[in-house]
């Protein structure tokens, strides 16, 4: 391998050097182009940008792996929990057994939120959705639980993961009206939420151990996923030296989108207008493939994988099996596996390598749990956190890192003079 790329330009040759990746991958350096040249890279959408180095996941798109600090994704979500894939994507390593203990502990006792926080729940409409209530109430984390000092941070870390999940069920109650059911220290992690989303104070409930084992495996799907939209809002706000609140609840925010995490809900609404619309799914296959139609097919398709998405592959199997072993009879779901075989063959579909991704299988998994529709990208936020909060944890460790600023290619009018009102036309 070249250790410098050559970029020519106005007659001058510039030398730019190259950063090759653990994994071989080649990246082009640019850091000194605009200094040297006076030009600047252009790469809308970021398709082939890196914004940084990073030791944290590995994915390649086109061979369909996803490994988390080298582990294959395969292999945790078969024989990992949730907590140990969170410790290990924040510290690195995977947790030796008084680590891992001493992890859940706090897990479980960091798990309640003060309790004056309660009351920002009134002020929310019963309507609201739950991922605008999630986001405002992670950042007013920050108001209750500051960074003073650098020893905060591993506290505030735990904080966050453990009380987010008490937040995201409160916020579910409050939208059906219930009352909150506080956090249970001899519950797991993914028992714990689910707890505290469909007990109700009337009668005893016992978590379903189907329902907490497909939580974790779709937890640990979800916790990273390198420089997507909304880990890389994480980064991006962060590099400000903005909090560890403020910036994962941007990351929030940047997740809410429907081409992002919100994708999962919009997949159950789609199956229920096809339904609705009498279960004719060449119709909808037919618009997705109009140009002249902006519809879409929600769940097919991924900015990076462009053969298969190893976790869609995994939640495929687990949705079959989570629906057998529920005994779920829906509609909704026949249409799912309808869509999936008539994309799957379709030509259109084939040729764009356009596949049912992670977000189609978690949608129809979290609707067969009983979590509600818009609670879907809620349940992704809570997998990405430790993804999130290690991008922020290695950015803060990086000794080169700046604040990041993108350069742009202005297109607007050229200089001219102010036109007084008067004499506009
Ligand atoms: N339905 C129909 N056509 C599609 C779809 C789809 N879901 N996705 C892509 N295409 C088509 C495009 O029209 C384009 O066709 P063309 O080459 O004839 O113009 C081609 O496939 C390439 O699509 P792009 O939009 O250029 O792909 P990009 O990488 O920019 O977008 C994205 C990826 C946003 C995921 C896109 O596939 C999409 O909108 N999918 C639906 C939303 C979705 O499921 N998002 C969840 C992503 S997974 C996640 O966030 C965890």
């Amino acid at each position: 391998m070249d250790d410098a790329a050559k970029l020519s330009l106005n007659g001058q040759e510039y030398s730019l050097p190259v950063v090759v990746g653990s994994e071989n991958e080649v990246g082009v350096d640019i850091s000194r182009l605009r200094g040297e040249s006076g030009a600047i890279t252009l790469d809308s959408g970021y398709a082939n940008t890196g914004s940084c180095t990073s030791s944290i996941t590995f994915i390649d798109g086109e061979k369909g792996i996803l490994r988390y600090r080298g582990y294959p994704i395969e292999q945790l979500a078969e024989k990992a929990r949730f907590p140990e894939v969170a410790y290990l994507l924040i510290y690195g390593e995977l947790p030796n057994a008084a680590q891992l203990e001493g992890f859940r502990q706090a897990l479980t006792y960091h798990s309640m939120i003060h309790e004056d926080m309660k009351k920002f729940f009134e002020g929310f409409r019963h309507n609201a959705h739950p991922m605008a209530i999630l986001s405002a109430m992670v950042t007013s984390m920050s108001s209750y639980y500051p960074e003073t000092d650098e020893d905060d941070e591993d506290l505030n870390i735990v904080r966050l993961l453990a009380k987010t999940k008490t937040i995201a069920a409160y916020a579910y109650k409050k939208a059906i009206g219930q009352p909150f059911v506080y956090p249970q220290n001899s519950l797991s992690y993914c028992a714990n939420f689910l707890n505290m989303m469909f007990s109700v104070p009337a009668e005893p409930y016992e978590v379903d151990p189907i329902l907490e084992d497909a939580l974790n495996v779709l937890l640990i799907l979800h916790a990273d996923h390198e420089q997507n939209c909304s880990t890389s809002t994480v980064r991006m706000v962060g590099s400000s030296q903005a909090n560890l609140y403020a910036s994962i609840s941007a990351g929030i925010c940047a997740l809410w989108g429907p081409l992002h995490g919100g994708a999962n809900q919009k997949v159950i609404e789609m199956l229920s207008m096809i339904q609705a619309d009498g279960g004719d799914i060449d119709k909808y296959v037919n618009k997705a493939k109009d140009k002249d139609d902006p519809f879409r097919l929600f769940g097919f398709g991924h900015r990076v994988y462009k053969n298969f998405d190893p976790r869609a592959t995994i939640l495929r199997k687990a949705a079959t099996s989570v629906l057998d072993r529920l005994g779920v009879d829906d509609p909704t779901l026949d249409i799912a596996r309808q869509l999936e075989e008539i994309a799957l063959k379709d030509e259109y579909f084939v040729e764009r390598n356009l596949y049912p991704n992670v977000d189609f299988y978690s949608g129809i998994i979290y609707r067969a749990m009983g979590i509600p529709t818009d609670m879907f990208t809620v349940m992704f936020a809570l997998g990405r956190l430790p993804g999130w909060i290690g991008h922020w944890k290695e950015l803060r460790q990086d000794p080169k890192g700046r604040i990041n600023r993108p350069r742009q290619i202005y297109t607007g009018a050229v200089e001219r003079d102010f036109v007084p009102l008067d004499q506009r036309g």
